[in-house]
């Protein structure tokens, strides 16, 4: 069981219900997610269509063609604003598709001033795509807010923060850097894949958008892609609705509808990912073999305060250093409960290589600048009985 050092007050503010307000799980099991109105299902309806019968030229029931609107789809962007807290949300084909989304809202000469650490695929667009069409990008360690507002020029459009992040696990100040974007007018963007809204909810930090990758907690089953990106303003949400119709990366109302099964069950899910993750990581943290682990829930992580301040949980991503390329490829052979394998948040334990998967596209130079080695290991500690995960990590760490 978690030792006291990972504890932390269990209380939820923004999690508090109220007549008028309902709480967290009762919004997200009910929140664009009534019953049909027509038969009674409890279950949102797959509307599986490409397009909508029209009564006469200009007459229709508000929706005309699939790639501009879906029912299914319009239930899912009603509930996910509603647990991050924005006015609505625009959901797409991939958390890489809803990140490119919110690049289509700035302009050449437009300047973007990102972490240094975020998931491989966000360098990747920003810098073999988007640099192309004459975006500039910064990139900073958000840790240190100060640094990310030395980074702002006059011509910066968006912060773009992922907090943790993606494997290193550093924490940024939501509320510092927040403060600073607002005064010079620079949207900050916060991608919550790592957290999802049960334990951190960027918008009431000060966040103008925040993005996820749905494939992961959100939807909790590592049974479909997607992404969503969560506004505060109408107009954002019209632009990237704009988008959803002119680009068309548009999600599924299949893949809409397994989100919507997903996060009926995500507060249970992050409950137990978040106590299990504990456990793994103060397992890992006294293991002989290990050399560091990287956990905000662990009292040496540098922003250990920090995380207890603004996280209402420490989840279930933690990064442990095995030390060579060759130790981390012993022990990921003899996983049996952990499966190898990309991606995170699914109920099932996944462990991963950063420098050969997630983040293959920085390049050697790349990892070493911001310390990804390759000697890390990755791991999205699952729900499966947490005694069996860490037996599983235990002889698996033994090959080394
Ligand atoms: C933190 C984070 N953001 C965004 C993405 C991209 O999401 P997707 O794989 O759904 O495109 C990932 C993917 O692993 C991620 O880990």
């Amino acid at each position: 069981m978690p030792s006291a050092n990972c504890q932390m007050p269990r209380t939820r503010i923004t999690h508090k219900s109220s007549n008028d307000h309902p709480g967290f799980s009762t919004r997200a099991i009910h929140t664009g997610q009534e019953a049909d109105p027509q038969t009674g299902a409890v279950t949102v309806p797959i509307y599986a269509t490409s397009t909508y019968v029209q009564e006469e030229i200009g007459k229709n029931k508000g929706y005309e063609y699939a790639r501009v609107s879906n029912p299914t789809r319009d239930h899912l962007e009603k509930n996910l604003a509603s647990l991050e807290g924005g006015v609505s949300s625009r959901v797409f084909a991939s958390g890489m598709a809803a990140i490119n989304a919110i690049c289509t809202m700035y302009r050449s000469g437009d300047h973007v001033v990102c972490g240094d650490n975020l998931y491989g695929g966000v360098p990747r667009l920003f810098n073999q795509i988007l640099a192309g069409y004459g975006i500039e990008f910064t990139y900073v360690d958000t840790s240190d807010a100060k640094s990310v507002e030395r980074a702002i020029r006059k011509s910066t459009r968006m912060v773009y923060v992922e907090t943790p992040t993606n494997p290193l696990m550093t924490v940024s100040d939501l509320s510092a850097i927040s403060k600073f974007c607002r005064g010079k007018k620079v949207d900050l963007v916060v991608d919550n894949t790592f957290m999802s809204p049960y334990f951190q909810q960027p918008i009431a930090l000060g966040a103008s958008m925040v993005v996820h990758s749905t494939t992961k907690f959100l939807n909790g089953h590592s049974d479909g892609l997607g992404g969503v990106v969560v506004c505060t303003k109408p107009e954002q949400a019209e632009q990237l609705g704009f988008v959803q119709k002119a680009a068309g990366a548009i999600l599924s109302p299949f893949e809409c509808w397994l989100v919507l099964r997903g996060v009926k069950t995500l507060t249970v899910r992050m409950e137990q990912h978040d106590r299990s993750g504990r456990a793994v990581a103060e397992f890992l943290a006294k293991h002989k073999k290990v050399k560091k682990v990287y956990y905000p829930g662990l009292p040496d992580h540098p922003q250990h305060a920090l995380a207890r301040k603004q996280m209402t949980g420490f989840g279930s991503m933690i990064t442990f250093e095995t030390g060579s390329l060759q130790n981390a490829n012993k022990m990921l052979r003899r996983v049996r409960v952990c499966s190898l394998g990309e991606s995170l948040g699914g109920v099932e334990t996944l462990i991963s290589h950063p420098a050969t998967m997630t983040h293959a596209a920085l390049g050697e130079e790349g990892r070493k600048k911001i310390g990804i080695t390759d000697g890390m290991v990755r791991i999205s500690v699952g729900i499966e009985d947490v005694e069996d995960i860490i037996a599983d990590l235990d002889q698996a760490l033994a090959a080394i």
